[in-house]
């Protein structure tokens, strides 16, 4: 009896000794299993006599019970412990403060644009829309581009596969097409600003190929460039929140306006940031100019009897000088980052009564 003594002694101090399941599942198979220790006595019992046997089987059926009720029970301490152990790695203390998630926000460019519409809008403007594909007839024709004008390369157009008729549609290069369906459908007096995106092949710090305008037009008897200075002076004004902007006139060409400005606003670009209302720079934000008599003509209004003035600026670029992102590329690469520190609130709509930014 005394080798059924040392076994038991051995499997148990085993059991007690298995520190996971695995391991305690090992020791299972070395005494219970089809060729363990305690299987193996068993089967020496049909080479015993009656007698012998029945003593002898007793005994080591008691050992085996002894044995798998030892095993039950370390498995059942073991898998408490392991699940101990899994609920304390896994505790939740809620007096911690929430891990940071993106709030989301108004990106700059719409904030932007929500500004120019709320200060034009109060100057008595209403906003028109056009489509961003456009045909050569809005976008170049009727804006006085003569055919195969260089100017119509210069705009770096996204043209589409030509139709069976040969004709080919683009991604508008501009927001003046907006200008001429207007007129096309409206008879003056018109005063419209056109926001919308516009498409041009080009990609640097101060070009994406897709970027945001706001078209303006102004269409009545007895319009001069008087009034066009005016607007657009009284706009900067309001839209840096600043009297302080000093703007300047460069005169320029458009084939859809006679005579055509650019208007650059000063600023100082030392230090690689760029500041306006002080320095020795200028940085052209807009185009415009009276509105040419062939447009008019094309759209079907009588430039004897009306004028107009235009304009189109960049709304990502004023964005950029108004709020101080480097970049212009940075607008349009969807980081959560960027977003998270530039961007603006859902609830603070710009408008005339609570401000604009
Ligand atoms: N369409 C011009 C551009 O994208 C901007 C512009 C200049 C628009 C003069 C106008 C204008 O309406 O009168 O470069």
């Amino acid at each position: 009896m005394t080798d059924l003594t040392t076994l038991e002694a051995d499997v148990l101090a085993q059991v007690a000794a298995a520190g996971d399941l695995a391991a305690l599942d090992a020791v299972r198979v070395a005494a219970l299993g089809k060729t363990g220790s305690i299987s193996g006595l068993l089967k020496t019992l049909g080479s015993m006599s009656p007698d012998e046997r029945k003593a002898r089987g007793a005994a080591i059926n008691l050992l085996r019970d002894r044995v798998q009720a030892a095993l039950n029970d370390r498995k059942a301490a073991l898998e408490t412990a392991a699940l101990d152990a899994r609920l304390a790695s896994e505790t939740l203390d809620l007096t911690l403060p929430a891990p940071r998630r993106r709030r989301g926000g108004v990106h700059p460019t719409m904030q932007t644009m929500d500004e120019m519409v709320a200060i034009f809008a109060e100057m008595g403007f209403a906003v028109a829309e056009g489509p961003d594909i456009e045909d050569d007839f809005h976008n170049f024709t009727a804006l006085n581009f003569p055919p195969k004008h260089p100017a119509r390369e210069m705009h770096d157009t996204f043209f589409f596969n030509p139709k069976e008729s040969g004709e080919r549609m683009l991604l508008r290069t501009h927001t003046s097409p907006v200008q001429v369906r207007t007129m096309v459908s409206q008879k003056p007096p018109i005063r419209i600003i056109a926001p919308g995106r516009t498409y041009r092949c080009d990609s640097d710090a101060t070009h994406t190929p897709m970027f945001h305008q706001v078209e303006g037009l102004v269409i009545d008897k007895g319009i001069h460039m008087g009034h066009l200075k005016w607007t657009l002076e009284t706009f900067i004004a309001r839209f840096f929140e600043t009297d302080a902007v000093t703007t300047q006139f460069r005169p320029h060409h458009f084939p859809f306006t006679e005579p055509s400005a650019e208007m650059d606003v000063q600023c100082d670009r030392t230090g690689g940031e760029i500041r306006i209302g002080q320095g020795t720079s200028w940085l052209e934000i807009l185009g415009c100019g009276m509105v040419h008599p062939n447009v008019l003509r094309a759209c079907g209004i009588d430039p004897d009897e009306y004028q107009g003035f235009a304009f189109g600026m960049g709304v990502d670029r004023l964005g950029m000088l108004k709020y101080g992102m480097p970049d212009l590329r940075d607008m349009f690469s969807s980081d959560g980052r960027w977003l998270d520190h530039y961007g603006f609130s859902a609830f603070a709509a710009p408008n005339a009564a609570s401000g604009l930014s």
